[in-house]
């Protein structure tokens, strides 16, 4: 079984063609980071021309790469939400023009799936695990007992800790795109230097909160001389990692806590999204983990940013268990994955929001 994936639900125009062996033949993305930052952020308008200008070449950049014409392909999966709605349009009636023309069977995969399900392409993972899903628009406990079936155990009632990161960034004068800028820059600083809040430490549940440690940066960052001294920022940005990083850790801690309880045949921890490519994020969650007796796994980072292989391999759980889409599939902004929980979760946080002020408001993935 083989799949072509591809991902434009946000700023990376992205192709892959993967195998049901957990092969990934060809794994092509295009950023848009230089169309985006003279506005500090997504811009969705933007993001949808773009997709449109690269797709058709990028796609056949991955077929190439992979040495496979469209024959050859069991099925075309593409992003179907959640995400900014232009450029998901643009990567859904791609998918569905090739799937049409050479008969193939189409696969509408939700964004977030492709994040949950990336450690069963790469480490082959098997359910039920732990998912803490950490992304630019998305901050997420999950239990993932199967492909579509994930209940929420927790959510952010403020920021996503990936938009926490872009914010932060910003306060301290570090280039766009804030997270890795962030991690990088904290590299030298001392993570004690500043006594920044541990969002929600000690409260129960599994739910997340990152205004609170964003606002005492806030005040911190605008009582310090301009240009910033480079030690200031250092110190800073690695403070507010640490307690990111910490604030995580306690989360995932009270959702380990309760299913030992109530699924004790729950082992593992993965962690997803964009922000599981941060070191230090990585270090603290491991340490937890062989504290706790779970395993743990993250993808390779560039599997944890935005990506197409993951869509493609989603889109290969979904063939496999014959979930497939029609080709009247409309695309949605907003698309949980436990829909269950919808009327628990916040509102959608938008990592082009914090910025591009002018622009729409739209889903983020
Ligand atoms: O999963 P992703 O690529 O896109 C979304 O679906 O949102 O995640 C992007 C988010 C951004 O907020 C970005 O700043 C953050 O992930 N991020 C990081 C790092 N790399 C990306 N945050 C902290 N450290 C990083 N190394
Ligand atoms: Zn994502």
């Amino acid at each position: 079984m083989i799949v072509l994936g591809i991902e434009t639900s946000c700023d990376e125009t992205a192709a892959a063609v993967v195998t049901a062996d957990r092969r990934i033949l060809s794994n092509v993305v295009l950023s848009q980071l230089d169309e985006h930052r003279p506005y500090g952020g997504v811009v969705p308008e933007i993001a949808a021309r773009a997709h449109l200008d690269h797709i058709d070449r990028l796609v056949g950049q991955a077929m190439d790469e992979a040495g496979m014409g469209f024959a050859d392909l069991s099925g075309v999966a593409a992003t179907g939400g959640p995400g900014l709605i232009g450029g998901v349009i643009v990567g859904v009636m791609t998918a569905k023009a090739i799937a049409a023309v050479h008969g193939l069977p189409f696969l509408a995969v939700n964004h977030l799936e492709g994040h949950a399900l990336t450690a069963r392409l790469t480490d082959d993972v098997a359910f039920p695990y732990l998912l803490l899903l950490v992304s630019g628009g998305h901050c997420q406990l999950l239990l993932v007992e199967g492909v579509g079936r994930y209940s929420l155990l927790g959510s952010t009632i403020d920021d996503a800790v990936g938009e926490a990161f872009d914010k932060t960034a910003k306060m301290l004068d570090l280039p766009y795109p804030g997270g890795p800028s962030l991690e990088k820059a904290a590299v030298a600083g001392d993570p004690a230097r500043y006594a920044l809040p541990r969002p929600m430490l000690g409260r129960p549940g599994c739910d997340f909160s990152f205004s609170g440690l964003k606002t005492a940066v806030r005040h911190i960052a605008e009582a310090m001389p301009r240009p910033l001294p480079e030690r200031e920022q250092a110190d800073l940005a690695a403070s507010f990692q640490a307690a990111a990083a910490e604030s995580l850790v306690n989360r995932c801690r009270n959702a380990m806590t309760g299913l030992s309880q109530s699924h004790p045949e729950v082992r593992t921890l993965v962690v997803a999204g964009g922000v599981a490519s941060n070191q230090t994020v990585r270090v603290a969650l491991t340490g937890l983990c062989a504290g706790f007796g779970y395993s743990f796994t993250a993808p390779p980072p560039r599997l944890c940013t935005d990506n197409a292989a993951m869509i493609a391999w989603a889109g290969i759980e979904r063939l496999r268990l014959g979930l497939t889409d029609g080709l009247d599939f409309a695309p949605r902004p907003r698309w949980p994955l436990d829909p269950d929980a919808v009327s628990m979760q916040p509102r959608a946080t938008a990592r082009h929001q914090q910025t591009a002020q002018h622009t729409p408001l739209a889903a983020r993935s």
